[in-house]
């Protein structure tokens, strides 16, 4: 995955930076495994899987094992798991639909063009439904759970899959001689987001054209930078002298909803889109080397100088952090709010405090970096939507400290307490979030295993920490919190807050599963022996808590070279004598990631994202040669990343 010459994928890019980054390449268990078997038989999933457990000379779980549901136990699971495996199309276990909602290039608005691939353009794309939705997010009309507005990230472009005639090799040359300024253009249209009103009628999800909330937000929407960064004279360009204001958000990746009814859309590898390098004596150097800019992964720099460090030098300081979007308001200017912090965020999935504060927990997605937290200094209103508007601009971030005991604590990021003087660079908080990466080095946080999403259990208010793989981790790097080197299938680490305060300093916590084969000694997993080998996964990415407060977790990475099994869903036990089982709910099509999942507050509809369906190794999926045309189908419609919506047969909660 790595290993590419010329430029990276923005899917690999996450998996690639500068940082963190371990010369020598120990191979994963995946590589180990996929060495012994060629491609071809590695698709048929099943059987790859069956056929590893019986080479390494482990037990292989029997095909039909399920686990046993306890009538007295409201915490697992009913439904009956799919098998799992790699193929052309999607799979949902027995007894579920999984409707196709939305669709790249679906019209959103009543004079919106419909989708033509050979004839696509910029003024159609930013009428259309974006590509690659990652973080999809339902907020109820009217306290609905069948009527409401969805609100989805764009999170980058495939070019290889979108445009005819731009193979994968063309794309990534040096040079993207293919990529011209119209199909950049088309791209940033297609980053960013969408708010799109949906009803459900008669059992079926539709799209409300004719919406007065509908909007495309793309990488070119005017935005507004709040909080303590704004204004500083890091933030101001050539196009923008008071700091303040930036076209446009990339690589939006997870997210989250707030209690207010907004959406916090968060911006990751926004590095892949800087063009060129500064000097070793610049005084962005150091900072822009913690995140990795200098590698572009898309032609926007050949056309646009803002995204070229040349011309721009201050331009990636307003990129990186957690964009709050009004959807109810068409016009609402979209705050980048840097009280946040400016990482490559994976979500911004928050709780309400016993006492009213807002809490934010916040994932760093890249191998060694950090787990952060922030708590607004004002309460929410529940009365008064528009008091609330401000309280992410003010208030404290954290970032997380895992001890080898089983205690934790969280750090305060702020400037003037311990490192973060003016000695080492920092002269105001401004410094401290631009540089938030810097920052929590010098605090001395845990360095964790790549941490996507992160969610807080209302019920429980126990939180859980994805933290997807680290194949770059040594043996004398291990520690409590990241137990295992060479950690290909990513583990998940359960956090209690001290008292069940979110605003808490303290905490403990401990390492809920191990992920990756159990049939495997040498993996290490620790899901429970009532987990069938179907019902294990590798690489945590995204996940849900549901109304009864049950994890579902989606995954990004397990493709056929690496498990012999595609991406999907799947229902994690945390409580009870079933603790640590693992069951598989659904499945995406070759190549794809699976994002979202969110669950309407009746549990009756749960949206999923399809993100790059087709994605395969390097040169063997292209617009006129996908590795599959999911979701049409059609010898003229090329593959279509798309969002799901999953609902019972006859009706119900998903159990
Ligand atoms: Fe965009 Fe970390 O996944
Ligand atoms: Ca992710
Ligand atoms: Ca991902």
């Amino acid at each position: 995955m790595d290993e590419h010459k010329g430029r990276l994928r923005a899917s690999e890019l996450e998996d690639s930076g500068d940082v963190g980054v371990n010369p020598t390449h120990n191979l994963t268990m995946g590589e180990i495994i996929a060495t012994r078997f060629n491609r071809r038989d590695l698709l048929r999933g099943p059987l790859a899987v069956a056929a590893i457990s019986a080479t390494v000379g482990h037990r292989a779980l029997a095909a039909n094992e399920q686990p046993a549901r306890k009538a007295s136990n409201p915490i697992s699971f009913d439904f009956k798991e799919i098998e799992a495996g790699v193929d052309h199309t999607h799979h949902v276990a027995e007894g579920y639909d999984a409707q196709v909602l939305l669709r790249w290039g679906d019209p959103l608005f009543p004079d919106a063009p419909e989708f033509d691939p050979m004839k696509q353009t910029p003024e159609a794309q930013a009428r259309q439904f974006g590509y690659n939705t990652d973080f999809i997010g339902f907020i109820p009309l009217n306290g609905s759970a069948d009527h409401g507005l969805l609100v989805a990230n764009h999170e980058y472009t495939n070019e290889e899959l979108m445009f005819p005639g731009v193979g994968v090799q063309d794309s990534k040359d040096a040079n993207f001689s293919k990529m011209t300024p119209d199909l950049v253009a088309i791209e940033i249209a297609a980053h960013g987001g969408a708010v799109v009103e949906i009803r459900r009628a008669d059992g079926k999800w539709q799209v409300v054209k004719d919406s007065k909330y509908n909007r495309r937000i793309t990488a070119d929407t005017p935005m507004e930078i709040t909080g303590p960064a704004a204004g500083h004279e890091r933030m101001k360009t050539s196009a923008d002298a008071s700091g303040r204001n930036v076209r446009g958000m990339v690589n939006n990746c997870a997210g989250g909803v707030t209690p207010w009814g907004t959406w916090l859309s968060c911006e990751e590898n926004f590095n892949g889109y800087f063009w060129g390098k500064l000097s070793d004596d610049h005084p962005e150097a150091k900072n822009y080397k913690r995140y990795g800019i200098g590698t572009p992964a898309y032609a926007w720099g050949k056309f646009h100088d803002r995204f070229d460090l040349a011309k721009e030098p201050n331009e990636p300081n307003r990129f990186g952090w957690v964009v709050e979007i009004d959807p109810f308001d068409p016009n609402f200017v979209p705050k980048k709010r840097t009280a946040l912090g400016r990482t490559k965020h994976e979500g911004a999935a928050g709780i309400t405090n016993s006492d009213g504060h807002y809490v934010v927990y916040l994932g760093d997605d890249e191998r060694f970096d950090y787990v952060y937290k922030f708590v607004t200094a004002g309460k929410v209103d529940p009365q008064n939507r528009a008091a609330n508007f401000g309280l992410l601009d003010e208030g404290t971030l954290y970032v997380a400290k895992y001890n080898p005991d089983g205690t934790g604590n969280w750090l305060p990021v702020v400037h003037g307490q311990g490192p973060l003087t003016e000695a080492n660079g920092f002269r105001s908080q401004a410094d401290v979030l631009i540089e938030t990466r810097r920052a929590a080095d010098l605090l001395g946080a845990t360095k964790m295993d790549r941490p996507e999403d992160i969610e807080a259990n209302p019920q429980t208010n126990r939180v859980y920490v994805m933290l997807t793989n680290n194949t770059r981790r040594k043996e004398d790097q291990v520690d409590a919190a990241n137990p295992r080197a060479n950690n290909a299938f990513g583990h998940i680490v359960e956090m209690m807050p001290e008292g069940g305060n979110h605003a808490a300093t303290d905490f403990t916590w401990e390492v809920l599963v191990k992920c990756g084969d159990p049939s495997v000694a040498a993996v290490g997993a620790t899901f429970s022996s009532e987990t069938t080998k179907n019902g294990w996964f590798g690489m945590p990415d995204n996940c849900a808590i549901d109304s009864q407060g049950r994890l579902w977790i989606s995954t990004d990475g397990n493709n056929a070279k690496a498990t012999g099994r595609a991406d999907g869903l799947w229902a994690l036990q945390t409580q009870g004598k079933g603790r640590g089982t693992s069951k598989h709910f659904f499945r995406v099509p070759v190549g794809g990631e699976l994002c979202g999942p969110f669950f309407t507050p009746n549990d009756e509809s749960l949206f999923l994202a399809v993100q790059h369906p087709g994605e395969v190794d390097e040169g063997m999926s292209t617009f006129e040669n996908p590795a599959t045309r999911w979701p049409d189908f059609k010898d003229n419609m090329p593959v279509r990343p798309s969002v799901l919506v999953i609902t019972k047969q006859g009706g119900g909660k998903i159990a």
